[in-house]
């Protein structure tokens, strides 16, 4: 019988296509202000893919850099996890686009719909699939381009979201070096839908001129009641991952929450007691990248010497579904 941990994430790689759009860029066309934006959520700017950019062309570059930074090539891949709410088509699975394009002709691949949180339960199916020993070697990635199911012309939701993408090397622990992914925690509530979809264009309510007309392809938010219930389900997930991991916030080195809006971020580092130098905060470049966001978190936090060998990390998010999760990893 193996005991967890059972699995390792040995690396991390990340993209954001080039384009930015600033808060500057937002209010010529809509009525909002950079001071608005900055004080409700914090951020400051995205980055917007354009058409060439796809999600398995983002997902690719990202995938190449974990790939080199892990020592491997995608011919080891057993398994290829996407995590996207923005997929390139609704048939195949962009997960196999991906496939295709880095070569990884052994893996098996698939993607998984679990919105904002979807980075992290990628992470556990891959720690699943090693766990069972379906597999050893299983590439993570969150990826989106939530321009396309935002709506420019409506100022509460447009000011959010951008693009971007993350991949991890998950795979089976060696050795004795302390890394490993030490808990999971996953959570829905779909009764909650209603507060964050994107009424048309999916199979009950298929693409047609009259959704394009109402605009519901895109996505609906209600900002208050959605805050409310991020604030409470990301302390849940906090205090979840840690009692799974038998440790305490105090011995956590840094949190890397999902990165939504600043304001939800200082309360779930107040509700673990966690001052915020111990916390990773990067919503004010790329605004809410969904799945994409605890990677490119993770990557900088990584390159800025703030994640070394041996850190203890708690990642943690919340999105529509709802859905929530976290895991506790030593680095
Ligand atoms: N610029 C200026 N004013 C605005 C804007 C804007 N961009 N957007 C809304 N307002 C106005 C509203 O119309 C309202 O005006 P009123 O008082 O005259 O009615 C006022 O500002 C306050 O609106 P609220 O919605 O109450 O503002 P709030 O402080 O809640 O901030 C926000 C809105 C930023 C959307 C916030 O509610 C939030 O971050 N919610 C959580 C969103 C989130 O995390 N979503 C993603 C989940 S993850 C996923 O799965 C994709």
């Amino acid at each position: 019988m193996m005991q967890r941990p059972f699995a390792e994430m040995a690396s991390i790689g990340v993209a954001v296509p080039p384009g930015v759009l600033t808060n500057a860029d937002l209010a010529r066309t809509l009525d909002t202000s950079d001071e608005w934006i900055v004080e409700r959520t914090g951020i400051r700017e995205r980055h917007i893919a354009g058409p060439e950019q796809s999600v398995a062309m983002l997902s690719r570059e990202a995938s190449e850099i974990a790939l080199e930074r892990a020592g491997i090539t995608a011919r080891d891949l057993d398994a290829i996890v996407m995590a996207t709410a923005t997929p390139d088509r609704l048939l195949p699975s962009t997960a196999c686009d991906l496939q295709a394009l880095l070569g990884a002709d052994r893996a098996a691949a698939f993607d998984i719909s679990a919105a904002c949180p979807g980075f992290v339960f990628a992470t556990a199916v891959a720690e699943g699939l090693i766990a069972s020993e379906q597999s050893e070697t299983v590439l993570v990635i969150g990826a989106e381009k939530l321009s396309t199911i935002t709506d420019f012309q409506d100022r509460s939701t447009a000011i959010l979201f951008g693009d971007g993408a993350g991949a991890a090397i998950v795979r089976r622990k060696t050795g004795k070096n302390g890394r490993g992914i030490l808990s999971t925690f996953l959570k829905s509530d779909g009764k909650l839908a209603p507060l964050l979809y994107r009424p048309g264009g999916g199979a009950a309510n298929p693409i047609s001129e009259k959704v394009v007309c109402e605009r519901s392809h895109y996505m609906k938010m209600a900002g208050r009641e959605v805050f409310k219930a991020a604030v409470l389900a990301m302390a849940e997930a906090c205090d979840e991952a840690l009692q799974r991991a038998g440790v305490s916030a105090d011995e956590i080195d840094l949190l890397i929450p999902h990165q939504a809006n600043v304001r939800i971020i200082e309360a779930t580092a107040k509700h673990a007691g966690m001052s915020m130098n111990k916390v990773m905060v990067n919503v004010d470049r790329y605004g809410n990248t969904s799945s994409a966001s605890i990677p490119l978190a993770l990557d900088q936090a990584i390159t800025e010497g703030r994640v070394k060998p041996g850190s203890l990390l708690l990642l943690v998010a919340f999105g529509a579904g709802f859905t929530w999760g976290s895991t506790v990893i030593r680095w």
